[in-house]
């Protein structure tokens, strides 16, 4: 369904929005207003992802990880619709806070803090107001020492991962959380240092499939178990992370929701009866909380792309675009792959060829997608790349001295300049000038 504008409209909320379901067009139009390579987020999309995470996890205390897009149109349109916002930095921290997310809301999840952070969360007005998530005993004398008298909540390492990739399996890497064992002991210490304990938290990694279901549904019961076995202190929530993954290929399912949302329910109350006793009060059972970054934004976004160059080589056919791993770094990163699309309005009668679709960065890695069927490539066709919402302009940099790009947030057939086109100018913007020094 559209509205009008040929933009999809969210009344019959589908479980993902491939990138065939966008709107050539009106993409097109974007590309030449703004250039490329330009982000397109649909605050709409957005909306109607937090509204099928909300129907799915309905008794559940819903927020967003801001690390999966912190740009400022995103995050107004979620403290909207009444998510809270879990962050991973003070940068987001304040990013959260001036997009209107009350500060009751506001989770701060202190992973390895650097001291700077420390003093920009516990110096804040609303310091009191917000929740602060250790992740190791000696942050607690960290925090104690910077004054903060707010609500705490202790993050443990559930000894449990899953995620697309190991490089985004959290649960089980020694950086993230205090050991399980000795969880019990770091909230007695935060306790004994005179912190209302409100939380405990954990995250099992990022782009959990359907397949992977018994890897969060183990972490879930752990944390019950514990949960359980710390009623006494009068928790208020249980946060077991986010990680639900989106279909990244064409002919992929979407995650089945309510399975997952079942099946965290279940596995929550069955370990906090293993923890508390069979006889323990279930009404002093913590709220279940989770924290989806990706399920809000991926399928949200597109990256539009130009073809620069068109090189046949022996090997394959290869196709130079504008956007490379400084626009978009989750293929080099982590070999992701991503959906593309030729808007051309002639394409699909073109023949077919296999391409690598590169960057413009001096480096090997810098490939979008290798070994891809796509409609015969011309130079100055644009193409899009799929579920570009999530982790895309957030991991943006400037490597190579090249600007990142601009980011257009469309609403209701309605698009607005989200984030400029950063200048060549402006990368040398944090140097002193020849006279200063
Ligand atoms: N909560 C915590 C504590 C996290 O560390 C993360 C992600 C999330 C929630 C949200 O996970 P999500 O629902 O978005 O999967 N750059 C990688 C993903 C790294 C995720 C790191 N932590 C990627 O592009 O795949």
């Amino acid at each position: 369904m559209t509205d009008g504008e040929g933009w999809p409209t969210s009344t019959d909320n589908p479980p993902v929005r491939r990138l065939s379901d966008w709107p050539a067009e009106p993409l097109r139009d974007l590309a030449d207003e703004y250039g490329t390579p330009l982000y397109v987020q649909d605050l709409g999309r957005v909306k109607a992802n937090a509204s099928r995470l909300r129907e799915a996890f309905p008794g559940a205390d819903l927020s967003y990880a801001v690390k999966a897009n912190a740009t400022r149109a995103v995050l107004e349109t979620l403290a909207d619709r009444g998510v809270g916002a879990e962050c991973a930095a003070a940068g987001e921290v304040k990013r959260a806070l001036a997009a209107g997310f009350p500060a009751r809301r506001v989770r701060y999840t202190a992973v390895n803090p650097p001291a700077r952070d420390l003093d920009y969360v516990c110096g804040l007005e609303a310091a009191d107001e917000l929740v602060l998530t250790v992740g190791a005993a000696d942050t607690l004398d960290r925090v104690a020492e910077r004054g903060f008298d707010g609500r705490l909540c202790v993050r443990v390492n559930p000894g449990v991962g899953a995620g697309h990739h190991a490089k985004v399996s959290t649960g089980a890497e020694p950086k993230f959380g205090v050991p399980y064992d000795r969880a019990a002991d770091v909230v007695d210490r935060a306790i004994d240092h005179g912190f209302e304990v409100v939380g405990l938290h954990a995250h099992a990694g990022s782009g959990i499939s359907g397949d992977e279901l018994s890897a969060h549904r183990e972490l879930v019961r752990r944390m019950g178990t514990l949960a359980g076995e710390v009623r006494d202190v009068g928790l208020t929530f249980v946060a077991v992370g986010g990680g639900f993954g989106v279909p990244y290929r064409g002919d992929e399912p979407p995650l089945d929701l309510d399975a997952v949302a079942t099946a965290t329910r279940e596995a929550y109350a069955a370990g906090w009866r293993e923890g508390a006793g069979e006889t323990a009060d279930e009404s002093d059972r913590a709220q279940l909380a989770i924290e989806p970054g990706r399920y809000f934004v991926a399928d949200a976004g597109v990256l539009l792309t130009t073809v620069n160059t068109v090189k046949p080589t022996p090997d394959t056919t290869v196709v130079g675009v504008d956007a490379g791993m400084t626009t978009l770094l989750r293929p080099a990163m982590y070999e992701a792959y991503h959906e593309l699309r030729s808007l051309e309005p002639g394409a699909p009668r073109r023949g077919r060829v296999t391409c690598d679709v590169s960057g413009p960065i001096c480096e090997t890695a810098d490939v979008l997608a290798r070994g891809r069927s796509l409609p015969d490539p011309g130079r100055g066709d644009l193409l899009a790349v799929g579920n570009a919402g999530a982790y895309g302009y957030e991991m943006a940099g400037n490597y190579n001295s090249r600007p990142r790009p601009a980011v257009v947030a469309v609403e209701h057939g309605e698009a607005r300049l989200a984030a400029r086109r950063e200048t060549l100018a402006g990368l040398t913007r944090l140097e002193p000038k020849a006279e200063d020094s």
